[in-house]
């Protein structure tokens, strides 16, 4: 694992920080200095110091869900109505961690959706100046003409400040489609398509930048992230 991963996830900073810290000679691996933030570290066996304080990595948890419909995209302590059931709630395992998801998909919405403690990874994901791709299955009341197509695909008011960023969508058949967008907005997709006099019936998220939604998932099940997949996202 790269150093400066290393020290964000042992909580030392967000990954500037690091960065500045490794830089300035702060940081030892096995009592050597170290200014190359890239430099790889075994998360086990290396013995990392700051100021000559070793540094204790505290590995964070990361699941990948298939959210189910009818179930809130928020962590138990976000939820404004405590009969509902939220996504946190369906990781059984590391309770005690403070998970919570990284980003929203709406109640009657399925798929992707990353449940963590990594606040780093989340602002890294969620920060609307990383434009992270989001990729969405959905399925429509009515066929998509090639004018609404392009119409949505060169950015569309849906009512904000500002028109949508540019999309990209791949038709399946006349009423179903495979849409990416750039950006996080409320009820975004769901929005775009009603500019156009269209209804979205079905919407599943099936990847986040470059992490895929595990097919052999149903709703509801979740597996932990593998070392690969990690190495994607941070
Ligand atoms: N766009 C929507 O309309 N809903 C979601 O859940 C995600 C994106």
């Amino acid at each position: 694992m790269r150093l400066d991963h290393y020290l964000s996830a042992a909580g030392l900073g967000s990954r500037s920080d690091v960065k500045k810290l490794i830089s300035k000679g702060l940081i030892s691996v096995d009592g050597t200095t170290v200014k190359d933030s890239g430099y790889k570290v075994d998360e086990l066996l290396s013995r990392i110091t700051y100021n000559g304080a070793t540094v204790s990595y505290a590995k964070n948890v990361y699941f990948m869900l298939n959210k189910p419909k009818g179930v809130i995209s928020a962590s138990r302590a976000d939820l404004r109505n405590q009969d509902e059931t939220c996504v946190v709630d369906l990781i059984s395992e590391e309770k005690h961690r403070g998970m919570f998801p990284i980003g929203r998909l709406d109640k009657d919405t399925e798929g992707l959706l990353i449940i963590s403690d990594d606040g780093i990874l989340a602002h890294n994901l969620l920060s609307p100046k990383k434009h992270v791709d989001k990729t969405y299955y959905a399925e429509l009341k009515s066929e998509l003409s090639l004018s609404d197509k392009e119409h949505i695909e060169s950015g569309i008011d849906i009512g904000d400040d500002t028109p949508t960023l540019p999309a990209k969508i791949e038709t399946i058949n006349k009423t179903s489609v495979y849409i990416t967008i750039h950006e996080g907005r409320y009820h975004e997709i769901k929005r775009m398509f009603e500019a156009v006099g269209n209804e979205v019936t079905f919407l599943k998220r099936i990847s986040m930048g470059p992490l895929k939604l595990d097919p052999t998932l149903n709703p509801g099940e979740y597996r932990r992230l593998t070392d690969e997949e990690l190495s994607l996202l941070i």
